[in-house]
Parts: C-alpha cells; sequence; structure tokens
C-alpha cells in the first residue's frame, strides 16, 4: 500500500460513505477509521468493509492530544480527511462545550499531531478539512453562499466549525500545512441518525408518531445526497487545490414544510397508506432558538474547476433513502433504543 490516510469520525453519516467509497476504491491506500463512537458514530455503518485488508478502525478521542500525537508517529498518516464532530445544531444549544471541545479543540490537536509528524516535510501531504455551509450564517429570499462569503456563524454548532475552519486556514498560513477545506449543505441518505430532519421524519412516520415542524416551517435548506458528498470529497482530495475552499451543494432548496410533504406522499405509497395519512401527523411546535432561515450554495466553482456535480435528482435520493430505513429497521430500532429516548423526551416534550 503506498499511502496511509487517516479518516475521523468514520462510525458517523458521511465519515462511513466517505471510508467506504476509499477502502473500495483505493485498495493500494491504507484507510484507517478513527473514531470516537459517541451516540453518533455506529460500526454497524461499515459492516461490508470492516474485514477489508486495506481498513483499520481505531477507537480514540480527538480531543486526547497526547493519542493524537503517538497515533500519527506510530502510523505516519500521508494525508487526514477530518470529518469527526459534534455535528447536530439542537445539542449545541443545549451543550455547546461539547461542540467546542471537540471541533475547536480536536481540530487543533490533529493539526497540531500532523505538523509534528510532518515537520515542514509537506511533500504529497494534505490535511483536508470538511465543514459546513453553516459558517456563512444565514440567507433572505434570494442570494447564494459562494467560498468568498464572509462568515457569520449564528448558533454554537457553527461558530465552533466556523473556529475550526479559521485554525485550519492559519496553519496553513503560519506554517505553510497544506490544507483544503469544503463547505457543504444539507446532507440526506443512509445511515444518518434519526435526530436530524430527515431520518426522525421518517422514523416518525414509519411509527405514526407526531412530526414536529420548528416555527412556521418556512426555513430553507439546500439539500445534498450523501453519497455525492463522498464523491466530492474524493474528487477535492485528489484534484482539489491546496489553500483552497470549495462550496458543495446540491442547487436543490426546499422550504422545510414542502420537503415534509414530499417526504409524506412518498411514505404514504411505499408504507400502503391512504393518501394524505402521514401529512396528518404533521405538528407545528415552538421553533430552535436563533434558527437560521436560509441556506443556498452556490457549487459552481467545485463544477467548473473540478467537474463534480451531484449525480441523482432529489426525488430520487429521498426514495433510495426511504426505502434503505424502511429495509433496515434493526439499524433503526438500534439507535433509537436507550439514550435516543431520553434525547427525544428532553428535545420535544
Ligand atoms: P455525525 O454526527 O453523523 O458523525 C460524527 C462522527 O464523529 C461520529 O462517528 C462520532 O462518533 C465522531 N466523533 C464525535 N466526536 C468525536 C471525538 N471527540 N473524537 C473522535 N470522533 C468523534 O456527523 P455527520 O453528519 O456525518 O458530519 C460529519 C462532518 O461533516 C462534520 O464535521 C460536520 O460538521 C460536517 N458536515 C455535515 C453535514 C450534514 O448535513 N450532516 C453537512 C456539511 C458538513
Ligand atoms: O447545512 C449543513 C448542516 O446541516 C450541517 O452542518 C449539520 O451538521 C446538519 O445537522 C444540518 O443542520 P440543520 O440544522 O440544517 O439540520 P437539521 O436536520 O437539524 O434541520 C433541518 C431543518 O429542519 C432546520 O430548518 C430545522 C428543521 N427541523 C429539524 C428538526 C430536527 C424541524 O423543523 N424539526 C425537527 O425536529
Amino acid at each position: 500500500m503506498n499511502k496511509t490516510l487517516l479518516i475521523t469520525g468514520g462510525a458517523g453519516f458521511i465519515g462511513s460513505h466517505v471510508v467506504r467509497l476509499f477502502v473500495n476504491k483505493y485498495p493500494e491506500y491504507h484507510i484507517v477509521n478513527l473514531d470516537a463512537l459517541t451516540y453518533a458514530g455506529n460500526l454497524e455503518n461499515l459492516k461490508d468493509i470492516e474485514n477489508a485488508p486495506n481498513y483499520t478502525f481505531i477507537k480514540a478521542d480527538i480531543t486526547d492530544a497526547e493519542a493524537m500525537n503517538s497515533l500519527f508517529q506510530q502510523y505516519k498518516f500521508d494525508g487526514v480527511i477530518h470529518l469527526a464532530a459534534e455535528s447536530h445544531v439542537d445539542r449545541s444549544i443545549t451543550d455547546p462545550n461539547a461542540f467546542i471541545n471537540t471541533n475547536v479543540m480536536g481540530t487543533a490537536n490533529l493539526l497540531n499531531a500532523a505538523r509534528e509528524l510532518w515537520k515542514g516535510n509537506y511533500d504529497s501531504k494534505l490535511f483536508y478539512h470538511v465543514s459546513t455551509d453553516e459558517v456563512y450564517g444565514s440567507l433572505g429570499d434570494t442570494g447564494f453562499f459562494l467560498e468568498t462569503t464572509p462568515y457569520d456563524p449564528q448558533s454554537p454548532y457553527s461558530a465552533s466549525k466556523a473556529a475550526s475552519d479559521h485554525i485550519v486556514r492559519a496553519y496553513g498560513n503560519t506554517y505553510g500545512l497544506p490544507f483544503v477545506i469544503t463547505n457543504c449543505s444539507n446532507n440526506y441518505g443512509q445511515n444518518q441518525f434519526p435526530e436530524k430532519l430527515i431520518p426522525l421524519f421518517i422514523n416518525n412516520i414509519r411509527n405514526n408518531k407526531p412530526l414536529p415542524v420548528y416555527g412556521d416551517g418556512k426555513y430553507t435548506r439546500d439539500w445534498l445526497y450523501v453519497v455525492d458528498h463522498a464523491r466530492a470529497i474524493d474528487t477535492v482530495y485528489h484534484n482539489g487545490k491546496q489553500g483552497e475552499t470549495y462550496n458543495i451543494g446540491g442547487f436543490n432548496e426546499w422550504q422545510n414544510i414542502e420537503l415534509i410533504k414530499l417526504l409524506c406522499e412518498q411514505m404514504d405509497k411505499k408504507l400502503g397508506r391512504a393518501e394524505g395519512e402521514s401529512a396528518k401527523l404533521i405538528t407545528y411546535v415552538k421553533d430552535r432558538p436563533g434558527h437560521d432561515r436560509r441556506y443556498a450554495i452556490d457549487a459552481t466553482k467545485i463544477k467548473n474547476e473540478l467537474g463534480w456535480e451531484p449525480s441523482v435528482t432529489f426525488e430520487e435520493g429521498l426514495s433510495i433513502t426511504i426505502d434503505w430505513y424502511l429495509a433496515n429497521e434493526e439499524w433503526l430500532n438500534h439507535v433509537t433504543s436507550g439514550e435516543y429516548q431520553k434525547y427525544y423526551q428532553k428535545q420535544y416534550s
């Protein structure tokens, strides 16, 4: 194997799709997946590749600086794709410190460990930081986020991601550390933890539970199928220009309530329910504090410079996603038992 690549957060939603893609597509790379297995990390997501000869899993916490240093020295990573993070906005409102520790301090620990290992010899090395469009703040009715849009994060989650982006850029500027950053819009697809809108609502429809729509339901997000995000990460890792930022998005904006209606329609058909049955579960609830009104990515740069664009339409991706959740009830039941019930009570009671 000619390269050892560290992927952090590989047992989570997006990370597991990235790990699978790299393990299968690059047998010549040794892929090391480092994950603390928090509530959001789940090795069941990677059952199909867990015995691959070019794959290693390490349970470790990126907030442990010493552990990061010794793992970098042991494995001599050539590259890092950093996805490990606390990722749910609602949880950042109730427990901001967890986000600051993991997203800010954890990222700094990885950067320090990379710097110490590479010691200024940056030949074919890369630190790829996976970030979010939320760092740009909230849009009005028009306009898009560009790579040049000034940062204006509004939640503890997005502020912690913005801080980590700045630190990565500062290490590039100050120490010459080779890096690339991508800022992506809302992902959906298989293996997403059912605290996020789409899997939460699929699970509630399946169980005939209320669908808690925050505020007036007219908040807008730009949705991208997770496999397309993983493809974009592959493209940027191999062909992106060092020191650059690329926005990733689907040019696929939906008001929450319109998306929820589409989801209800598709679920009625798939569950053999009468038309309109699932939509009766829609329940407007108290708004999320500081709720960003609209996100929309302009993904022209990655398309023009690197030739990446989404491969599936939203309707197709949503249909594949619903089918996966309905076919994987065991996975859903497993992740929604125990702690999840306590979280749900606290968040929605
Ligand atoms: P996720 O919550 O599903 O997974 C996060 C993973 O990180 C989990 O496996 C968890 O165990 C691991 N982790 C958390 N804290 C850790 C720590 N201290 N040490 C080691 N591992 C730790 O998140 P996701 O939705 O897959 O997001 C992955 C990355 O992509 C995040 O950096 C997120 O900010 C970014 N992102 C997500 C979206 C989205 O829509 N989900 C969009 C754009 C960017
Ligand atoms: O934009 C990228 C970001 O997208 C990522 O960086 C985050 O990690 C990811 O969690 C996501 O953030 P959002 O806050 O946009 O996603 P979420 O699924 O939590 O919410 C999507 C929209 O749905 C948002 O407007 C809030 C609303 N919502 C969400 C939940 C969980 C509801 O109306 N009810 C709910 O119960």
